[in-house]
């Protein structure tokens, strides 16, 4: 029995992946296991998002040396970093054998085929970028969540980010497809469908075909079945009255949005050519609050863009005092060779960097403390995901505003939705009991 593993870095797009990756391992006959020492392949799934990336891949193909040395398994490597190194990579490590791009996914088991049964040192497939790749079935961790891409690449150019050089332009997937495609997971027995892209509220606007995110919604929650659609990651200036409006009207959108602020002063957001100030921002956020009762808001954050002043960054501050986010996900800027930003001349220090995170960690935690206390005895449906890590006695889900609840509850309710009354909330953890 021939036995694989894949290693993934990055974000949802990247995961997803790997679970395409995963089900195409699985129909050529290889286990999937979680110790490296038994692996006849390796697949790393990689990131080129911050630099310490770059860190992380060359340490782990390190450690594949070895085993290629011990078992000659094959290794390959594919996502976003392999992408942007292309055959260089191949030259700097002989041990890989397989470079493959983010695109051509599906080329896995001829490659794989190529390298089992030719004299091939290297097969490096990182060409047509800017295509649609085609539909692949996936094999997700778990069997109650799936997520399906409705576009890929990103048109934005924020100064900061690398992923438009490496994902491509913007393609939407036809709305028809994703339809289906959401279907199919539904009858299946799916409850969350998560829609992803780089910024899926521009979904449709360069097929010009009249689709767009809004419609998409009304027509995914119009589908029959009991679940949740989710979708990450939005763009602040694309959430048009019309994205607004179709997702306080669906009923199965959840209700945790995730709107990536990024910088809190207008210079900022200026520089980084994000398309909206501060006051746009906050304007947007009374909008949504107003509109689509018990939202919960998350958000991504850096600090430390070039030139960022106290001052600049006292807005950032000011802005999470103001929103009130559930949840953020904060980083320390990091240089991405080929951007605009890594050409700017007033570099911040590490040390600085490391400062504001650091004062932005702790307004944030009291930001979610307080956002976890008004749930306090209130009565929610969560999805049931499965045993709680912690203590096997006990369940854990999630409500739709992404919060995760723990409470004693039976197995059968795994991948259902049940009703809980919040007893106990913790910064990042609700308790409570069904009713
Ligand atoms: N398309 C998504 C996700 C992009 S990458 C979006 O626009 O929201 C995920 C997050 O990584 C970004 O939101 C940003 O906060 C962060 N990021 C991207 N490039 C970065 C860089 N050079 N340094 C630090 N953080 C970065
Ligand atoms: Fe990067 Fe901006 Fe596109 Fe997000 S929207 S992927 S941050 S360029
Ligand atoms: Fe990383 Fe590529 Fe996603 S760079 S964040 S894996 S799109």
């Amino acid at each position: 029995m021939k036995k694989a593993m894949i290693i993934t870095y990055g974000c949802a797009m990247n995961v997803n992946e790997s679970a395409k990756i995963k089900k195409m391992l699985m129909n050529m006959g290889y286990t999937m296991t979680e110790t490296l020492e038994e692996c006849d392949l390796v697949f790393l799934n990689t990131c080129t998002v911050r630099e310490g990336a770059a860190v992380q891949i060359y340490g782990k193909l390190g450690e594949l040396k070895q085993l290629k040395e011990n078992r000659g398994a094959i290794i390959g490597i594919t996502g976003c970093f392999a992408q942007e190194q292309g055959e260089a990579l191949g030259k700097k490590f002989p041990t890989i054998d397989i470079i493959m791009g983010n695109q051509n996914i599906g080329k896995i088991p001829e490659a794989i085929d190529r390298i089992e049964t030719g004299n091939f040192k290297n097969v490096v497939y990182v060409e047509n970028k800017d295509e649609l790749p085609s539909t692949l079935s996936a094999e997700f961790e778990s069997k109650y969540i799936a997520t399906i891409p409705i576009a890929y690449g990103c048109n934005n150019y924020c100064t900061y980010c690398i992923v438009p050089y490496v994902r491509g332009r913007e393609r939407s997937v036809p709305m028809e497809e994703i339809i289906s495609e959401v279907k199919t997971y539904i009858d299946r027995g799916y409850k969350e469908i998560i829609l992803i892209g780089q910024n899926v509220n521009s979904y449709g606007k360069e097929k010009k075909d009249g689709s767009s995110f809004s419609k998409l919604l009304i027509a995914l929650n119009a589908l029959e079945g009991e679940f949740w659609i989710r979708f990450i990651s939005p763009h602040p200036r694309d959430f048009t009255d019309d994205v607004i409006e179709a997702i306080a009207v669906s009923e199965k959108v959840a209700k945790n949005i995730h709107v990536p602020v990024q910088a809190g002063s207008s210079r900022i957001l200026k520089l980084m050519n994000r398309g909206y100030s501060k006051e746009d921002y906050l304007f947007l956020i009374d909008k949504l609050k107003t509109k689509i009762p018990d939202i919960g808001i998350s958000t991504d954050i850096i600090v430390g863009f070039p030139g960022e002043t106290e001052e600049d960054f006292l807005d950032t501050l000011d802005v999470v005092e103001k929103v009130q986010y559930e949840n953020s996900y904060m980083f320390m800027y990091s240089i991405r060779k080929g951007t605009k930003a890594a050409e700017m001349t007033e570099q911040i220090s590490e040390e600085v960097k490391n400062e504001r995170l650091q004062r932005l960690i702790k307004i944030q935690t009291l930001a979610s403390k307080n956002t976890s206390n008004n749930y306090f005895e209130k009565t929610l449906t969560i999805l049931v995901e499965g045993e709680s890590k912690k203590n096997k006695e006990m369940l854990t889900g999630r409500t739709s505003t992404n919060k995760v609840v723990i409470f004693k509850g039976t197995s059968e309710m795994i991948g259902t939705f049940v009703k809980i009354k919040v007893n106990e909330c913790k910064t990042w953890t609700l308790y409570g009991e069904i009713v």
